[in-house]
């Protein structure tokens, strides 16, 4: 049986597939933490996550559950993270949405086809040039989707290394009284406000252009949440899409079979992603879900206020929903897997996501088919941060 320890140990993400194994079996709704009023949940059988992110029960706006969070007095406070669309419930979930909904359609995006193929090219070609010690996070799969978000954005992609910094302190931190944290954001927020001006005096055709309009125009979207919106993509540009490509070629390396039959047909790139998605789950949880009342959940009473939080990674080695769910298998049918989340908070960049996760190999492959884990180094470890499944580094050989 899994216990709370677990989930504290830094390589917590080493063992944590049996963990969930264990809790799917013995404690579905497992219990994570307890002040003596309310309840932490971590929630792991595929059916129960899917139920969870649906149920209109679960809401994201604690403010709504506690009289003393006032949530007029909060919204007087300027906060980069106040009112982000992942944070909040309808109708302003539902307008924020809106907004930046036709920039990430499916047909928008493939429009960006041929400009994220020159960017693989570009960043393939320097890697040509150095041969030895290519680190295939570094060198290719960070860059990649970065470059993209701050175009979409209009954001300088030079300034890529400030928001990785910025991005990681911010996923990574456990407490927003920590003085890095506190830091970090400062910078994130004076860094915007002054691409603001920049953007309101001379406009262009990117996304901030336009979310500085439609703040302007003074109905659709306030100026706390066009700070939100931007900071929530460009968070979430850094932090997901690099550990799809990551690990869904960390896992290609470790299942040759599965690495030979992609090689010899790039039609399996798309299938390969999708199992990549399954298997090393770039986002390990959901974002906090609050009670709206009491509820018995599959026979567990959640209280009104408790904090449930959804093991996607265990989600998606459900047993019950997936056949033969511990093997990586690229040619799986019917995968309905949950890599990017259900119900209304379904991720916004998954069209993107996968554009640019089937480029990225189908360029790498056709570019480098020798390429292999580079084993005269130490094997690459996954980064201790609890939300999400995504390497440090991954050296390789080309
Ligand atoms: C929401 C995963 C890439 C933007 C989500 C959620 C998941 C997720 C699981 C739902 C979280 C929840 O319900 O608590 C992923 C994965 C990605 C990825 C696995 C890459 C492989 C991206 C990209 C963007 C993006 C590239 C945009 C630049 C968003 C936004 C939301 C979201 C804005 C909030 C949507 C809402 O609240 O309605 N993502 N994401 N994601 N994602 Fe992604």
């Amino acid at each position: 049986m899994g216990n709370l320890e677990t989930l504290h140990q830094s390589n917590f993400k080493i063992g944590a597939y049996s963990f969930y194994e264990d809790l799917r079996e013995g404690q579905p709704i497992f219990p994570m933490n307890s002040d003596g009023t309310n309840h932490s949940w971590m929630i792991t059988k595929y059916d129960h996550v899917k139920e969870l992110l649906k149920s209109p029960s679960f809401i994201k706006d604690q403010s709504k559950l506690f009289s003393s969070a006032s949530k007029d007095t909060e919204k007087d406070d300027f906060n980069i993270f106040q009112n982000m669309m992942l944070d909040v419930d309808p109708p302003d979930h539902t307008r924020l949405r809106k907004l930046v909904q036709p920039y990430f359609n499916p047909k928008t995006i493939k429009q960006l086809e041929p400009r994220i193929c020159e960017i693989a090219d570009d960043l393939l070609n320097q890697m040509k040039q150095k041969e030895t010690k290519v680190d295939l996070i570094d060198d290719y799969a960070f860059p990649l989707p970065i470059i993209v978000i701050s175009e979409m954005l209009g954001v300088p992609a030079e300034d890529r290394d400030k928001f990785r910094q910025w991005s990681n302190t911010i996923v990574s931190a456990s407490n927003e009284m920590d003085p890095d944290f506190m830091v970090d954001v400062e910078a994130f927020t004076t860094y915007l406000t002054e691409l603001f001006e920049q953007r309101k005096a001379e406009p262009q055709d990117d996304l901030v252009s336009h979310l500085i309009q439609t703040e302007e125009d003074g109905e659709q979207l306030t100026r706390n949440e066009l700070y939100s919106m931007i900071v929530l993509l460009i968070i979430a540009g850094h932090e997901t899409t690099v550990n799809l490509i990551g690990n869904t070629m960390f896992a290609l390396f470790k299942h040759p079979d599965q690495f030979e039959k992609v090689k010899d047909d790039c039609t399996l790139i798309p299938g390969a992603i999708e199992e990549g998605l399954r298997y090393y789950s770039p986002v390990d949880f959901s974002t906090a879900r609050w009670a709206d009342e009491d509820i018995d959940f599959h026979g567990q009473l959640i209280r009104r206020g408790d904090f449930i939080v959804a093991s996607i990674s265990s989600a998606n080695r459900d047993e019950e929903k997936f056949e033969r769910a511990s093997q990586f298998d690229i040619t799986r049918e019917r995968n309905a897997h949950v890599a990017f989340g259900f119900g209304i908070h379904f991720c916004l960049g998954a069209p993107l996501a996968r554009l640019e996760g089937k480029i990225a190999l189908e360029k790498l492959l056709t570019t480098f088919p020798d390429i292999d884990l580079n084993l005269d180094v130490n094997p690459p470890e996954w980064r201790s941060v609890f939300l999400l499944r995504g390497l440090d580094s991954l050296p390789v050989s080309l």
